[in-house]
């Protein structure tokens, strides 16, 4: 099948690349380098033997966008392309909305013009907003707590709409809990911005002593240890999910929604443990006020993954954190 990755570039995009490459398929990224680099390229080439097309440019240039589809016969679209920093997107919202919900918009025009009409779309738990129960499923109420969570809930709301219009259109929208981990070869990762928001990339730089301490945000919240407790699922299990979404949706039009996670939950705590064993570092941390905005718990059901797709996650937190420390320890040595 001929896949068109926005966003292909970047840390989920990459790994799917991976995943898809070496499934024999043929895939072009389409990125605009805002959050990756061209480097990334060579990465996969050396991990796949394969070099994918690349096309450096903003999904907003719907021109671009649309001749790309047509002189590459994309077959159908994987949507990653967005910005995705939720405290960032409270700072600059128009941008997010500009980028993320302008962006979509974008490829909703150049897809219908091109006549592809199959989508898999990036969505996050953020839109469940704060839990009214646990595990969540795919019937939660949908609330928006952030401009970014928003930007996702109108993208959602919009290829719902692109669905229902045309019976010919085949749109899922997954889900995504808290992606961790990296490629087991190294090479792939999440790219380590200046000072990371996420617990993953901010431990691998305390362990390896670029960063003093991590801030423990709360020890008060209604969890067994008192530590926020989230669904962490690795970058490959998650890059399986797509390509089992994607061959779902061959025999499944129609809008449809999906959570990606392992429906288990770790506390920061747990985290800290498991990633200091994985290190063979200690990870210095010291309990600090809650953040703004934080939910105590947030697990996934994963059963309508696991009934629909036949798919379920099959990697541990062990392996979450030995891949992404292997990869922060890559970039330390080049
Ligand atoms: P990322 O920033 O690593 O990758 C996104 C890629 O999109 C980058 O390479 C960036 O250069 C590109 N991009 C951004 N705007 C673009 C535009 N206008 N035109 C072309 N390219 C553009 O992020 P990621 O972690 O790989 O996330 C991928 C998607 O998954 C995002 O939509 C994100 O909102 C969603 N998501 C991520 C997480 C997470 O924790 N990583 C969780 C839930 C959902
Ligand atoms: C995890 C846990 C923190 C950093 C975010 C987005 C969500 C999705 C995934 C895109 C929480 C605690 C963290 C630190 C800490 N992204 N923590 N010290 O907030 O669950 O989800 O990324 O869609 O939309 O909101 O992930 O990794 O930031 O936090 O104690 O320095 O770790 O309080 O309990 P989060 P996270």
């Amino acid at each position: 099948m001929n896949v068109l990755l926005t966003g292909g570039m970047g840390y989920i995009g990459s790994h799917v690349a991976v995943t898809l490459l070496q499934a024999g398929h043929r895939v072009i990224l389409y990125d605009n380098l805002r959050n990756s680099e061209a480097g990334i390229l060579a990465r996969i080439a050396k991990i796949t033997g394969q070099t994918p097309v690349f096309i450096q440019a903003d999904i907003r240039a719907t021109k671009t966008l649309t001749d790309t589809l047509q002189q590459h016969t994309v077959e159908a679209v994987l949507h990653f392309a967005g910005l995705k920093a939720v405290g960032e997107s409270a700072q600059k919202p128009v941008e997010y909305y500009a980028n993320n919900v302008e962006g979509t918009i974008s490829l909703m025009q150049a897809m219908q013009e091109a006549e592809v009409r199959s989508l898999v779309f990036s969505s996050s738990a953020t839109v469940y907003g704060e839990p009214r129960y646990l595990p969540l499923d795919e019937a939660h109420p949908l609330a928006a707590t952030n401009p970014y969570g928003r930007s996702k809930l109108h993208i959602e709301e919009m290829l719902r709409d692109l669905s229902i219009s045309d019976p010919l259109w085949r749109v899922i929208s997954l889900r995504y809990f808290n992606p961790a981990g990296a490629h087991e070869s190294g090479l792939l990762g999440e790219k380590p911005v200046a000072v990371p928001n996420n617990l993953m990339p901010y431990m691998a730089r305390v362990a390896t002593g670029e960063l003093k301490e991590l801030s423990v945000f709360g020890n008060d919240y209604p969890t067994p240890d008192g530590t926020g407790v989230r669904d962490y699922i690795h970058v490959m299990d998650l890059a399986e999910g797509h390509m089992a979404a994607l061959f779902w949706l061959a025999e499944h039009p129609g809008w449809h929604t999906l959570n990606l996670g392992t429906g288990q939950g770790y506390s920061v705590l747990e985290m800290v443990a498991a990633f200091a064993k994985a290190s063979g570092r200690a990870v210095p941390y010291r309990i600090a006020p809650r953040r703004k905005g934080d939910v105590a718990a947030c697990y996934a059901d994963p059963e309508k993954a696991r009934r629909e797709l036949g798919w379920q996650a099959r990697r541990d937190l062990a392996e979450m954190c030995a891949s992404a420390w292997k990869f922060q320890k890559q970039l330390q040595t080049g």
